[in-house]
C-alpha cells in the first residue's frame, strides 16, 4: 500500500513508520519538524520525506496525487495536555484546523482512508473502569476536546465523502523500539517514564510524584501503559482492515492493566540497577485517578495482539534507548 504518515517523525509515528516498512509498505512521510526528529527517519532510508505543514493544502493534493498515496496515518498534532490549558487557540488551529486542510486534501485528490491518532484524553474524568469506546466522552482539556473534534469531523466526513477512518485512542504510549534506532525525545518532556529514567541516568536529582492522595491502593495515579510497537502494530492492522470497512470506527489501544506510578517507579529501580530519588509534590491539575482501557474491540475486529504485556519488559526497551541516547537524537548529530 502506499501510505502518507503526517507526523511521521514523531515518536509513535516513526515507530508506525518502522512498521509500514517491514511489512513491505510504500511510506511517504510529512512533518513540519517542531517537534518531530528529521534523525528519526534515518534508519528507513526508503521513506520519501517531506517538511511541509498540513496547512500547505494545493502542496499537500499535490503530494498525494504525485506519490499515487492510497492511505494516510494522521499523527502530525500538538499533543502536551497542560500546554493546551495555557494556550487552547494554537490547539484548535494547529489538531482542528490542520486536520481539515489534511481532509480537504484527501477529498480533492481522492484518497478515502484514514488511520487518526486519538488519545484517551477524550474520556475525560472516566466514569467506569476499564473504559469501553461507548463510555462517556468529556475532555478536561483543550488537546481532548481537540482530538474528540477531528474525531467527529471523521464521522461526518465519513457521511458526506466515504471517508473511511479508524480513530486509535492510545492509552499511554512507552518504551522504544527493540532493534531500529529510534525512541521517546520530547522537548519539553513530560511524561512519566522518559523523566523517570533520566533520574536514573542522574540527568534529573529526583522525580516529582504528583499526588499520594488518590482514592488507589497507594495513592498515586493508575495509568495502562502500552509498548510503542504494539501501537504500531494496531495502526498498521487498521490500515489493512479498512481496505474493506467503511464508516468511522474508533478503538481504545491499551494493554487492560493498569499501573500506580509508585510500581513505574518501582519497576524502573528493578530494570535500571540505579536509584531513583523521590519527590512527593501537589497534584497535577487534570490528572484522573484511574485511566485503564478495554482492548477488546481492537482486539476482536481488527486481530490486535501485544507483544508487550509486561510493565518490565516495556521499561527495558525504553531504558536501552535512554542509556544509549542520553541527550535523544542530538547525539545523532555529532
Ligand atoms: N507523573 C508524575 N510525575 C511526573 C510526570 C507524570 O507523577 O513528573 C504522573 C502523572 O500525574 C500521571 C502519570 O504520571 O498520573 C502519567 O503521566 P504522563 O504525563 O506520563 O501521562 P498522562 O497520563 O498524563 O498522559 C497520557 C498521554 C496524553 C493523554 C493522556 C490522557 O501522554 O497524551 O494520557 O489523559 F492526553
Amino acid at each position: 500500500m502506499r501510505i502518507l504518515v503526517t507526523g511521521g517523525a514523531g515518536y509513535i509515528g516513526s515507530h508506525t513508520v518502522a512498521e509500514l516498512v517491514a511489512h513491505g509498505h510504500e511510506v511517504t512521510v510529512v512533518d513540519n519538524l517542531r517537534q518531530g526528529h528529521r534523525e528519526a527517519l534515518r534508519p528507513f532510508p526508503s521513506v520519501a520525506f517531506h517538511e511541509l505543514s498540513l496547512q500547505d493544502e494545493s502542496q499537500m493534493v499535490e503530494l498525494m496525487r504525485s506519490r499515487g498515496i492510497e492511505a494516510v496515518v494522521h499523527f502530525a498534532a500538538s499533543s502536551l495536555v497542560g500546554e493546551s490549558v495555557q494556550k487552547p487557540l494554537a490547539y484548535y488551529r494547529n489538531n482542528l484546523c490542520g486536520t481539515e486542510h489534511l481532509l480537504s486534501a484527501m477529498v480533492a485528490a481522492k484518497v478515502d482512508r484514514i488511520v487518526f491518532s486519538s488519545t484517551a484524553a477524550v474520556y475525560g474524568e472516566p466514569s467506569d473502569i476499564p473504559i469501553l469506546e461507548s463510555s462517556q466522552k468529556q475532555p478536561t482539556n483543550p488537546y481532548g476536546e481537540t482530538k474528540l473534534g477531528i474525531e467527529r469531523m471523521l464521522h461526518w466526513s465519513s457521511a458526506a465523502y466515504g471517508v473511511r477512518s479508524a480513530s486509535l485512542r492510545y492509552f499511554n504510549a512507552a518504551g522504544a523500539h527493540p532493534s531500529v534506532p529510534i525512541g521517546e525525545d520530547h522537548n519539553p518532556e513530560t511524561h512519566l517514564i522518559p523523566l523517570v529514567l533520566q533520574a536514573a541516568l542522574g540527568q534529573r536529582e529526583a522525580i516529582s510524584v504528583f499526588g499520594t492522595d488518590y482514592g488507589t491502593a497507594d495513592g498515586t495515579c493508575i495509568r495502562d501503559y502500552i509498548h510503542v510497537c504494539d501501537l504500531a502494530t494496531a495502526h498498521r492492522l487498521a490500515l489493512e482492515w479498512l481496505e474493506t470497512a467503511s464508516g468511522a470506527h474508533a478503538f481504545n489501544l491499551g494493554n487492560g492493566s493498569g499501573f500506580s506510578v509508585k510500581q513505574v517507579i518501582d519497576a524502573s529501580r528493578k530494570v535500571t540497577g540505579r536509584s531513583i530519588a523521590v519527590r512527593e509534590v501537589e497534584r497535577r491539575a487534570g490528572d484522573p485517578a484511574v485511566l485503564v482501557a478495554s482492548p477488546a474491540m481492537a482486539e476482536q475486529t481488527l486481530g490486535w495482539r501485544r507483544d508487550y504485556t509486561n510493565l518490565e519488559a516495556i521499561l527495558e526497551t525504553a531504558w536501552r534507548w535512554h542509556e544509549s541516547h542520553p541527550h535523544g537524537y542530538s547525539e545523532s548529530l555529532s
